[in-house]
Parts: structure tokens; C-alpha cells; sequence
């Protein structure tokens, strides 16, 4: 999730470079459907994701230029510019840099003390289709990341599908980030000054896909991989109900700038579907975010999660540790529903909140013990912006409609191997959806991000350093646009 600013940037936060060689690149990618031009609006496109568990995120190999150059990019819900570091990239000089010491923000992002270089690098002057829009581009994210440079158009392949002229960011500097990202949320949250058609929408404007519209789908915390359909849902990968819920307006812009949906209700259930404890206090606003490694929840609900489980909270860490053993209690899993009653639920087995030591968090001093049997908790604390992210997301199965302004979740299908794909077409609904949720209005410190505009320059010292990181890297003034 990106931070717009409405002050000049003062100084940015400490820098560091992160060091990462390549992941393994896995770019299988299969376009279903052969169908005439004039139908070419009913295909749709696959894109493997790969978990990278030691670096907590979601990688997606794409092509951009002539001749196409591979590239490892972070698949992000949370943002809506895509960008790569340019191969001349300061950040990408091979150079040592000191280790951070916190996990569970951007994912994949993982502070290491070595020399290396970045996962990858685009080498415009390579290009001949590299057109340079002399366009500043500065984008920062809530953990306090972000890159800098400018915006630039060129040819884009992903999941198999050709997209000429689209604008992207180019990074000429970097604070921690070290690969490029995806982002595939709504125009108006692009850091641009000036709007452009990202790569959803070209999808869609250039005929590719039926309706502005993606799903996703991580597969458990085990696999390595998942996959992104854009144009369509894989009936194969989701039980029971696919259940839609309404997108929020971020109410300081009266329109759409992420995917804010209504959390609410949060419990702990048994396997029977019991609940045992119910943690809801009010209905929340949420983001879902599949570029944050750990699921952020306002702080009261957060705490009596952690009493259930003996989790212990670190604020120097921002994130809570549990005995590794937690994994394994079936009995309990906790249950997030969305907009009333009748809104889908989704059961989060343990096993999908206990992370390793390695699956992405950097355990340190400060984790709450750091002992060999001590693992991250997927569930954190937030004062502010609550972001449910690949911690939850694993267990959704979740169809992003950008063009109706839904959501649509289901349970997931973990590690299902088959598939039965379904085109969602122009000005029609998602498939297979059983019912819309009854709408829940959230409470009023979390339905807009206006509210964190004002409150962001009083962020509590005591959690989320990344929030507060970033909140201190532009003095307090800063608008979240999550
Ligand atoms: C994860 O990324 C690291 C750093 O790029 C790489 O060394 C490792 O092989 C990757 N692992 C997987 C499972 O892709
Ligand atoms: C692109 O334009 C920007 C802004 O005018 C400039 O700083 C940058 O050096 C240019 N890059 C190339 C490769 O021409
Ligand atoms: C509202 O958001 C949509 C989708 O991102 C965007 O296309 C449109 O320009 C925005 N409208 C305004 C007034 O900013
Ligand atoms: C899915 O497969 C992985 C191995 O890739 C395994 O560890 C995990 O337990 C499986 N998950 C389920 C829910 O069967
Ligand atoms: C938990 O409590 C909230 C608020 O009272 C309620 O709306 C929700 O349905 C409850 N959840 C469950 C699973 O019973
Ligand atoms: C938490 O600790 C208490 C007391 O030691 C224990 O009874 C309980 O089973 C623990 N809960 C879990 C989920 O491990």
C-alpha cells in the first residue's frame, strides 16, 4: 500500500539496500481460449505467482522492451503503478549495506548485509520501443519503501499477453526496495500527477479481457506458488459460496482508490464452526493487500487474538511471536467475515499464521524471545490503516472487479491442481457468485483514509514501525492512501 504525499518530502527514511539475487524465475503462462478477434474480450490470462517463502512475497516473472527483458516483479493489490529499477539504478550497485531488523511489510522485502545486486533491472537504453514520458515518478509505501525516477512508456508481457505503450514507473533511486512491482489497484491511487491507463486498464482498453477484473488466488502458506487470472474466475480453486461484497469509497476523494472492503466480524472458531471467542468491537474498514506479508487489525481486536493464542507482542519488531508448536492445533481456526450476515466468511487455519523464521520476517532482537521454537504470528496490530494481508489472503479465494466495485470471496481450494476457467465478460456480473453481501458501514476512525490523513501525524510510536517509519519520513504530513 502506497502514502501520498501532501507536504514536500522532507528527508527520506534511513536507506537501505537490500540484497537479493534472483528468484527462481517461473513465468508459466497458458491464455485460455482461441477465439476470434471480434470475441477476444471472453479470454482470459494466467500469470504464476511465486511464493517466495524466504522472502515473504509474491513474484511475478514479466517481459518489458524490445527485445523483451525478464523481470521479477512483487504482484501488489495494495498499489496501482508498475515500475522497475533502471539497470543504472544507484540502488543497484553492487555494495554492502547494513541489515534492518523488522518484517511483515512489503513482502518480499528482507534486509540482508552482503554485496549483491538488485533481482532485477530493466536496461532501457536497450529498448528501442523505450520511450521516456520525462515524467517524474516518486512513489513511497506504508512501510516507509519507495523508489524514485521517472515514468516512461514501453511494450509490457505478462501472463502471456502483449501490452504496447504502457506507462511504468522507472526507479533511478531506491529506499530498500529491490525489485520492481506490480501494482493492479484503481487509477486514481497511481502516484502519477497526472492519471494514466495502468495495466489493468490497458488489459481491458486494449480488448485483452472482458471487464477490469482479476483474480487471485495464493494457495497455502506450503506452496510455491499461486496464480493471477485477469478476465476471469477458476471455478476449480475456490469451496463452497463465492460471495460478493461492495468496494468502499475512500471518503477524503469521494471515490474508489483500493480495495476497502467491511471487515466485520473476527473470531476464533472450532472446528466444528463454534465460535469461541468473538473479537469484533466494531465493523472495520480493510484493505486487502496482497503486497504486505502480515494481516494488520486494530489493536483491541489484535490483542485479544494474541491472549487466545499466547501470542507476545514486540513493538520493536511489529509483529507478534507464538510458540512454533500453534501450527499445529486444528482444533481452533480464526474465521474473518465481511458486510452482514449474510457476507462471506473466511476460515484461517492456524498453520496459515505461523511463520518460520525465513517466510519472510526477520527475526531479531525484540521478537519476543527469538527462541528456536518461537515463529511469527500472521495476525499484527495497527492504530490506523488495517491491511489484511498474504497471511489472510492464502485462505481466500478473491475475484477483484474493478469495473462493478466488488469483491468476491470464497473459501480457497488449497492446492487444487485442476482448473475450470470462466471469462467475466464486459458490463456483466462475476460468474458464479451466489449472493451480494447486505452492506456494513464501517466505523467512522477506520471508512476513510481522510481520517488517516488527519490522524497520521500523531501515529503511535508504539506500533507498526513501518507506519510510523514512514510517518516520521515526511514529518508527520502525509495522506494514506491505502
Ligand atoms: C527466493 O529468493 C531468493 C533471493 O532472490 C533466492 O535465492 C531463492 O532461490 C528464492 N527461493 C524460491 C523458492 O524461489
Ligand atoms: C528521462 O527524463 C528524465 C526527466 O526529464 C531525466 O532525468 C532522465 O535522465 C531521462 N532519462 C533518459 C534515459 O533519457
Ligand atoms: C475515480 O476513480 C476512477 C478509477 O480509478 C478514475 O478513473 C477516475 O478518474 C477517478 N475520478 C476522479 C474524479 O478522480
Ligand atoms: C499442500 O501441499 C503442500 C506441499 O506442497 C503441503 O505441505 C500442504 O500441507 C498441502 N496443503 C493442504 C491443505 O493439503
Ligand atoms: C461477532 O460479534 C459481532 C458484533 O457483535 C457480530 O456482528 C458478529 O456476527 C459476531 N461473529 C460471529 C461469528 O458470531
Ligand atoms: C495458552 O496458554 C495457556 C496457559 O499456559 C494454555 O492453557 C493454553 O492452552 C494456551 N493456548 C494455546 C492456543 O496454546
Amino acid at each position: 500500500m502506497r502514502i501520498e504525499h501532501v507536504s514536500a518530502l522532507a528527508a527520506c527514511a534511513p536507506a537501505a539496500v537490500a540484497a537479493a539475487a534472483g528468484v527462481v524465475p517461473v513465468s508459466i503462462t497458458h491464455a485460455r481460449g482461441s477465439h476470434p478477434l471480434r470475441k477476444r474480450a471472453t479470454t482470459t490470462y494466467t500469470q504464476v505467482i511465486t511464493n517466495n517463502i524466504s522472502y515473504g512475497g509474491y513474484y511475478a516473472t514479466v517481459s518489458v522492451g524490445t527485445p523483451a527483458q525478464s523481470q521479477q516483479v512483487v504482484f501488489d493489490t495494495g498499489s496501482s503503478d508498475t515500475w522497475f529499477l533502471a539497470s543504472d539504478s544507484s540502488a543497484c550497485a553492487a555494495e554492502s549495506s547494513s541489515s534492518g531488523g523488522f518484517g511483515g511489510g512489503r513482502g518480499g522485502r528482507r534486509r540482508r548485509q552482503s554485496s549483491s545486486t538488485c533481482l532485477s533491472t530493466f536496461d532501457y537504453s536497450s529498448s528501442s520501443t523505450f520511450k521516456n514520458l520525462s515524467k517524474a515518478f516518486d512513489i513511497e509505501y506504508v512501510d516507509g519503501s519507495g523508489v524514485d525516477g521517472y515514468y516512461f512508456t514501453d511494450t509490457l508481457s505478462v501472463a502471456g499477453a502483449s501490452i504496447s505503450t504502457l506507462e511504468m514507473g522507472l526507479a533511478e533511486t531506491s529506499n530498500s526496495l529491490t525489485y520492481g512491482i506490480m501494482g493492479v489497484g484503481f487509477e486514481s491511487d497511481e502516484a502519477a500527477a497526472t492519471l494514466y491507463p495502468n495495466v489493468i486498464d490497458k488489459f481491458y482498453s486494449e480488448g485483452l479481457i472482458g471487464s477490469r477484473a482479476f483474480s487471485l488466488y495464493l494457495d497455502d502458506l506450503q506452496s510455491s506458488s499461486g496464480s493471477i487470472l485477469f478476465g476471469g474466475i477458476d471455478e476449480d480453486k475456490f469451496t463452497g459460496d463465492l460471495i460478493a461484497v461492495p468496494i468502499i469509497k475512500d471518503s477524503s476523494v469521494n471515490n474508489y482508490t483500493s480495495f476497502l472492503v467491511t471487515l466485520s466480524s473476527v473470531a476464533s472458531i472450532t472446528s466444528d464452526g463454534t465460535v469461541s471467542t468473538n473479537y469484533t468491537t466494531s465493523a472495520e474498514a480493510v484493505v486487502l493487500d496482497s503486497g504486505t506479508t502480515l494481516t494488520y487489525l486494530p489493536e483491541t481486536m489484535a490483542t485479544a487474538i494474541f491472549d487466545t493464542f499466547n501470542a507476545t507482542y514486540s513493538e520493536s519488531a511489529g509483529y507478534a511471536s507464538v510458540d512454533c508448536s500453534l501450527a499445529d492445533e486444528s482444533s481452533l481456526a480464526l474465521q474473518f467475515q465481511f458486510g452482514g450476515s449474510d457476507g462471506p466468511a473466511i476460515k484461517v487455519p492456524l498453520s496459515e499464521l505461523v511463520l518460520q523464521d525465513g517466510s519472510g520476517m526477520s527475526f531479531g532482537e525484540g521478537a519476543g524471545g527469538a527462541a528456536e521454537s518461537t515463529c511469527a504470528f500472521g495476525v499484527s496490530m495497527s492504530s490506523s490503516t488495517f491491511l489484511l494481508g498474504d497471511t489472510f489472503l492464502r485462505s481466500a479465494y478473491a475475484v477483484y472487479d474493478l469495473d462493478a466495485k466488488q469483491v468476491a470471496l470464497a473459501q480457497s481450494n488449497f492446492n487444487s491442481t485442476s482448473s475450470s476457467v470462466v471469462a467475466i465478460t464486459s458490463g456483466s456480473s462475476i460468474p458464479d457468485v451466489s449472493s451480494t453481501a447486505t452492506a456494513v458501514v464501517a466505523s467512522s476512525s477506520s471508512g476513510s483514509t481522510g481520517d488517516a490523513k488527519h490522524n497520521a501525524g500523531s501515529l503511535s510510536m508504539t506500533v507498526m514501525p513501518w507506519l510510523t517509519l514512514a510517518a516520521g519520513a515526511v514529518a508527520g504530513v502525509v495522506v494514506l492512501v491505502v
